[in-house]
Order: C-alpha cells, then structure tokens, then sequence
C-alpha cells in the first residue's frame, strides 16, 4: 500500500491553493467564479499543448498552467521512440466491477474495447505514462481522460488520485494490487481512478478518430503477411536489434510509404492490391517483442506491424481540369456541415480531377481546390459541390452525389464553421448563448428538407453517407468514382485511404464537454430523422445509418 503520506505531488499544490482560499473567503469565491467560467476552456487551450512540446526531463515537472486545477505536465522525452507496443501482454483486458460503460456491450463503435488492464505503480519522479496530462480536481472522469489520450494517438490512459490523467504510448513501471487503486473518480463517483501514486490504467484500441502515431509515423495496425511478399513490398533488410524507429527510418530513407515490420526483417512499400491493408488482424497476433526495443511488437514471419511513414504517396496527387467539356453536370449536394469540403478532397484525390463549386470561398482555393474559380457550369470540373435545395436549382443538375450526415453532427459542425470559420470553433459563449437554439430551430428543419428536395427533384441521385463513407472509404469512394462515369484504378483509391483526411479536418481538440441538444430539440430531430428515412426507402435505397436512427420509444 502507498504510505498515507504519499499524496501525489500533483495534488499539493492544489491543497495549499484550497487551504489559502479558506482563509480568504473573498477570493476563494472569484476563484470558483473564474473556475466556472474558464475551467474547461483553459483546460481545453492549455492542457495538451505538451503534446508537441520536448525536453529529455525539465517538461516532467508539474507547471501550474494559469493557475485553476488544470495543468499541463509534459510530453514524453523525445517526439521518436514513443510508439511503443507493451509485450508482456499475457494479460488480457479483463471487464471488472468498475468497468466502464462502453464496456457493458453495445456502445458507440468509437468506444469498444477500451480495457482496463490493471493497477500500476507511478512515481512522481519516475512516471509511468509519460506521455501528456492533465487534471480536473472536479470533474474527472474515465471517458474524459480516455477520450483525450485517444484523441492524441496514445495507446494508454490512466487515471491517478481520482483526478489525474495521464497518457502514454508504454507502461514504465510494474503492475500493483488492485486492493491499491480505490479512489473514486472526482467527476464519475461510480468508477474508480487510481490512488495515491497509483494508476488505473486502459488500453486504447485503435479508434476511427484517432490515428495512433510514433514520431511521424502513424500506425496502421496488424496484417497478415501478403501471398507474394516480393511483389507487394518490393525493399527488404534483416535488421539487427529491430525496433520500430529503425524500420520508419529505413523505408522513410528509401521513399516508401509503408514501413512494415515482421520480426526482424524489415520491408517497405506502398498499399497495392496484393497488400490493401484492408483486412487488420487482432493486434494480439503481432504482439512480438522487437529485439532492440523491450516495450515495442514487431510481428513475426506471418503477421506484420504496419507503420506509414512520412513520405507522400504521390500517386494520387495530380489533379487537372477535364480534357474535354463536360456533357453533364454532376452536383456534390450536401447539407452544410455534412463533410462536403472532405467529400471534394476525396474525389479529387481518387479521380484525379477537380471538383468545382455554386459558390466560391477563397479559402478553399488556396487550399488547393482550383475548380472553386470556376463558374459553375464551365464544364471543367468532375462534379459541383453545392448546398443549394429548391426544384429550380436542383433540377439544373443532371445528376448528383447527395452527402448525407447525422444531423446532430452536422449541426454542431455547422455552427463551428458559422462561427469559427472552417477549422475554428464556436465559442463557449455562442453554445450557452441564444445563438444554438436559434440555429437548430432554423437548420434542423433545413437539413431534412434538403435530402428530401433533392431525391424528389433530382435526375438520378447517388446517394452517399458520411458515417458510411467514413466507415468504408475504399468502397464508397469507388461507388463514387463509378457513378462519374470514371474507370477505377484501384492504387490511386489506395493512395487516397492513405492521405484521407487531408488539411481541413478539424482538430477535434476543443470539443464540448456536455450536450448541447435539449430533449425538445432531440424528440423534433429524431423526427425529421425518420422522416428521410422514410424518403430514402420508398426509393428503395437503404435507410439512415444506424449511427442517429433513433430507438423506438
Ligand atoms: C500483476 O498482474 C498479474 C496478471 O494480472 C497478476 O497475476 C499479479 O498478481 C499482478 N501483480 C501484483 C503485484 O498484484
Ligand atoms: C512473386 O511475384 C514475382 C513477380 O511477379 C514472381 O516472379 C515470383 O515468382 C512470385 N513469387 C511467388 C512466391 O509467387
Ligand atoms: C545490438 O545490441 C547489442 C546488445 O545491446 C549490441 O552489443 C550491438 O552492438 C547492437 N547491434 C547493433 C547493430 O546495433
């Protein structure tokens, strides 16, 4: 057991900040009212800028960041070397008392398998996850910390003095009793986080969200070995004392995308038809210990760690305008907010020709979606993003992708976009303010009535949704590519699963703590939900992805 003196350090200074506050009634009471003000917001500013932040040691000291319960420690040594893969994972995660709800079954597929493995030792000296953290005396929760660690492509989270969080790609520190992590969690009474020194810690699995990261390589996940190696990863090396850096580095150095790792060979290449990387093993299959690195798995002969490197698959980034004009139009219609920019990106990416726009937003021309010049009709582009609904300006199209998203998605994007341009956020003011009601009273009836004009006043619609292409890129996407009357060339969509998300995704790094909807406003969506559903299978078209089909009442 941790001797009652061993309150982590993080917590001292907190106390003290409390018992000063005791005696200054006054100013106890601003500091709540600053708290109440600010606390997510600077929590939400400062507490992960560590992520980026180096120092071999000097970061690991605790710094009070503007001085309320919210404070950034640091990031791990160095920005390489931290991927790393915990072997000795003869334990497996095992559902417990506390377990968290995603783990009760069912859940949000972000959520599944995020499992506890067990109660660690910290050391304020020494940390066992070192990767960033933060604090909320108030409101900790499991999901918070975990959500945040995810988010930053950390494999673990843990939960300490029922109010610390801290993320890592390894554990460095030996498993404990659990008899000694019993500290209920500040914000989640019903879960436990940690003690005293020690930590309750989760493995994150890889989530959609998230890309998982060592250094600049992103983790692609476990696959089996491709039925002729030498055709699918053409560069191969034995390496002596293996390790995941040595093999980003090499494969980086010859100009491949695709660092894969299978024991101690190291092979190189990009995603082709004989390795798609579409079909991902249990990640258990390649946990085998590197052997020049304790904490990181490198496969073996028959399945591969799969890492992608830095370097631009370049087969799919030539974009030009048509040859020849355009017989027809084709719209991209969506909703604002529905992922229509990541939607053009993706067909420019995969066809290799620019999409124009109805509109034009010079923001995106610099982004370097050049059709955005053009007018409309100029028949150069391969399809015409538009928002429009109404039978006159539908009915100019002779045909159409129709973007759909879940509408509580959409909204909350669009009113980020209104009010904080196109990778901004809202403001914390524009949610609580009189600004959200008013703009899902007039937007939520819009975005059914948007899907509902275009199947009714469309010429032949293909109908596209978000969650689904998200869910199924390759296929959609290629779905997609037929319906322009283009051939598939199956390495340029594989170049494009590589590079999906493009510049303009927002960082999701600021997302609300609470629920904006109210239950009034759920009930009227939900109806207007089941209202395209409706739309959509009378036309014999599947209906809305489960994802926001409401449950039955
Ligand atoms: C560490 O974990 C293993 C496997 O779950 C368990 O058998 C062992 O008792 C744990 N160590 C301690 C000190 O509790
Ligand atoms: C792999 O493909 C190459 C090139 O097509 C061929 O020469 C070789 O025989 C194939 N190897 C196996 C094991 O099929
Ligand atoms: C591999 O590791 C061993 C033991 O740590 C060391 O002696 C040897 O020099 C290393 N070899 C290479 C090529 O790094």
């Amino acid at each position: 057991m941790a001797p009652p003196s061993a309150v982590s350090s993080m917590a001292r200074p907190l106390l003290k900040i409390q018992r000063y506050f005791r005696r200054k009634p006054v100013r106890f009471f601003s500091f709540i009212l600053l708290y109440l003000t600010a606390g997510s917001l600077v929590f939400l500013h400062s507490g992960f800028v560590g992520d980026s932040s180096t120092g071999e040691n000097g970061g690991r000291d605790p710094l009070v960041a503007s001085g309320i319960g919210n404070r950034v420690a640091s990031s791990e040594g160095r920005g390489v070397g931290m991927m790393g893969r915990v072997v000795k994972d003869t334990r497996r995660p095992t559902p417990r008392r506390y377990g968290p709800p995603w783990m009760k079954g069912a859940g949000g597929k972000d959520w599944e398998g995020r499992g506890y493995i067990g109660c660690y030792i910290d050391d304020t000296a020494k940390r066992a996850l070192r990767g960033v953290s933060f604090f909320d005396y108030k409101k900790m929760t499991v999901f918070r910390c975990q959500d945040n660690c995810a988010e930053r492509g950390y494999l673990y989270s843990g939960l300490e003095f029922g109010a610390e969080c801290y993320c890592g790609h390894k554990i460095q520190a030996p498993n404990t009793s659990e008899s000694e992590c019993i500290m209920q969690c500040k914000g989640d009474k019903g879960n436990l986080c940690g003690g005293a020194n020690r930590l309750s810690i989760y493995r994150l699995e890889l989530s959609q969200e998230s890309a998982r990261h060592y250094g600049s390589a992103i983790f692609k996940g476990c696959f089996h070995r491709p039925d002729n190696i030498t055709l699918a990863l053409p560069i191969s090396a034995v390496i002596q004392n293996m390790s995941v850096e040595k093999c980003v580095d090499m494969c980086t150095e010859k100009e491949l995308s695709l660092a894969v790792l299978a024991g101690d060979r190291c092979l190189c290449g990009f995603p082709t038809p004989h390795f798609s990387l579409h079909e991902m093993e249990d990640e258990d299959m390649c946990l085998h210990r590197c052997h020049g690195e304790e904490f990181e798995s490198c496969g073996n002969d028959e399945y591969f760690v799969v890492y992608q490197t830095q370097v631009q698959d370049n087969r799919c980034m030539d974009r030009r305008f048509l040859p020849t004009r355009s017989k027809q139009l084709i719209a991209l219609a969506s909703f604002p907010g529905a992922g229509n920019t990541w939607a053009r990106h993706l067909i420019e990416l995969a066809t290799g020709f620019y999409t124009g726009s109805y509109y034009f937003d010079g923001s995106l021309y610099n982004k370097g979606f050049k059709g955005e010049r053009d007018h409309w009709r100029s028949g150069r582009t391969i399809c015409i993003k538009t928002h429009e609904s109404g039978k006159k300006e539908i009915e100019a199209f002779d045909a159409s992708i129709v973007m759909i998203r879940n509408p509580y998605k959409a909204l909350m994007a669009e009113f980020n976009r209104k009010y904080g341009g196109h990778i901004g956020f809202a403001s914390q003011a524009h949610w609580r303010g009189k600004e959200w009601p008013e703009f899902v009273k007039n937007y939520a009836p819009w975005w059914a009535s948007h899907t509902l004009d275009w199947l009714r006043y469309g010429r032949n619609v293909h109908v596209v949704h978000f969650e689904e292409l998200k869910r199924d890129l390759f296929s959609k996407l290629k779905d997609m590519v037929l319906f322009l009357g283009l051939e598939v060339a199956e390495n340029r969509l594989l170049c494009v699963e590589g590079q999906k998300d493009g510049k303009f995704k927002r960082s999701g790094l600021r997302k609300l703590d609470y629920d904006p909807y109210t239950p009034e406003m759920r009930t009227s969506i939900d109806e207007l939900v089941m209202t395209v559903d409706a739309s959509l299978k009378k036309r014999n078209m599947a209906g809305v992805p489960k994802e926001y089909r409401p449950t039955p009442r």
